[in-house]
């Protein structure tokens, strides 16, 4: 939280070059080994630093993650990670420890947030409790859409990701369906029982921490959804209407930033796959408790099938 207002402080103050720096933002060397987390950070030559997260969008997969760190980077005081880091979720990095993770972070100039994305995160078990040690205070941004849709475009990305790879092709019915019911096994399925993974992070972070973003309305409708999300980060209002733009040959929204047009990489708008009524409805049974607990858990409900 300190260095989050220490942030916003600065960026009142119309941002020095050179910050007079508080720990958090000094001395390159000797960095952090993994665990003490009060001093990493690397200064750069021109006043950028390389530093922990301040904003991690941690999910969920084919949610709209790259949409939404797309949008937030049209704020200035916001810096966004190019990559998806995968820092706290896989073990070969986590081993590396926070001086590479710090290093994986954009450069920042003085009173800028951070902000990295890893739409995996939020359905690793692990993840949680790893993050909290490093950063108690981290602001979460979780985009969820309705769970059936997600399911159903997880399976076209990991459908499209076998073909590219010469695998076998296998039909939505084989993977969804076990023995006449909604097969459990399948992964994609799990990722969307929102509820259980958000139980897991709620053991570590209090529910203010957690801003979540309805994925279908910032397709919708990006402005009111982005405006929520810059108050939530309590930056000062700056993304205004005039930065999106709707493309009718794409059927979608792209953003206009100084000047500069950019849509979403063609991937993100994928036709999903037809699946027979009778599965879909299933689904669509299937998830309303699952639904109804995670209403319950953020106190809030969205307009899911
Ligand atoms: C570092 O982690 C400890 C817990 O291991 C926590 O108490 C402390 O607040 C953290 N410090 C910062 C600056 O994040
Ligand atoms: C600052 O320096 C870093 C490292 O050399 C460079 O990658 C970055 O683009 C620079 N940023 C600015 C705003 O000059
Ligand atoms: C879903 O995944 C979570 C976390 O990996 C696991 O604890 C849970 O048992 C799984 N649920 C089902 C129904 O497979
Ligand atoms: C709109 O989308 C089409 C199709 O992807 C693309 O070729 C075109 O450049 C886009 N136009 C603008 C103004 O974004």
């Amino acid at each position: 939280m300190a260095a989050f207002l220490f942030g916003l402080l600065l960026f009142a103050m119309q941002s020095p070059p050179i910050p007079s720096t508080p720990a958090a933002y000094s001395s390159p060397s000797p960095l952090p080994p993994p665990g003490d987390n009060g001093s990493a950070g690397v200064v750069h030559p021109n006043g950028t630093v390389q530093r922990l997260p301040d904003i991690v969008i941690i999910g969920v997969r084919k949610g709209g993650t790259r949409a939404l760190i797309e949008m937030l980077s049209l704020h200035s005081a916001v810096a966004a990670a190019q990559n998806e880091v995968h820092f706290f979720d896989w073990e070969s990095h986590f081993q590396k420890g926070l001086p590479w993770y710090v290093r994986q972070m954009p450069y920042a100039l003085p009173g800028q947030l951070t902000v990295e994305k890893t739409p995996a995160y939020f359905t690793a078990g692990k993840v949680p409790g790893r993050l909290h040690r490093v950063n108690p205070d981290a602001k979460l941004l979780l985009i969820l859409r309705d769970p059936t849709e997600r399911v159903l475009s997880d399976y076209t990305q990991v459908s499209y990701n076998r073909l590219l790879k010469h695998k076998r092709h296998r039909p939505i019915e084989e993977v969804l369906v076990k023995d006449g019911e909604v097969n459990l096994d399948y992964k994609a399925l799990n990722r969307s029982l929102y509820h259980v993974h958000m139980q897991n992070w709620l053991r570590y972070f209090p529910l203010g921490s957690v801003h979540v973003v309805d994925g279908d309305a910032l397709i919708r409708d990006p402005f009111p959804e982005v405006q929520r999300v810059e108050r939530f980060l309590r930056l000062p209002p700056q993304i205004d209407a005039s930065n999106f733009y709707f493309n009718r040959t794409k059927g979608f929204y792209c953003l206009r930033d100084r000047g500069r047009e950019r849509c979403l990489h063609d991937s993100k708008g994928r036709a999903h796959p037809r699946v027979a009524p009778d599965i879909l409805h299933k689904l669509y049974r299937f998830f309303h408790e699952p639904n109804r607990k995670f209403f319950e858990l953020v106190g809030r409900t969205f307009d899911w099938n």
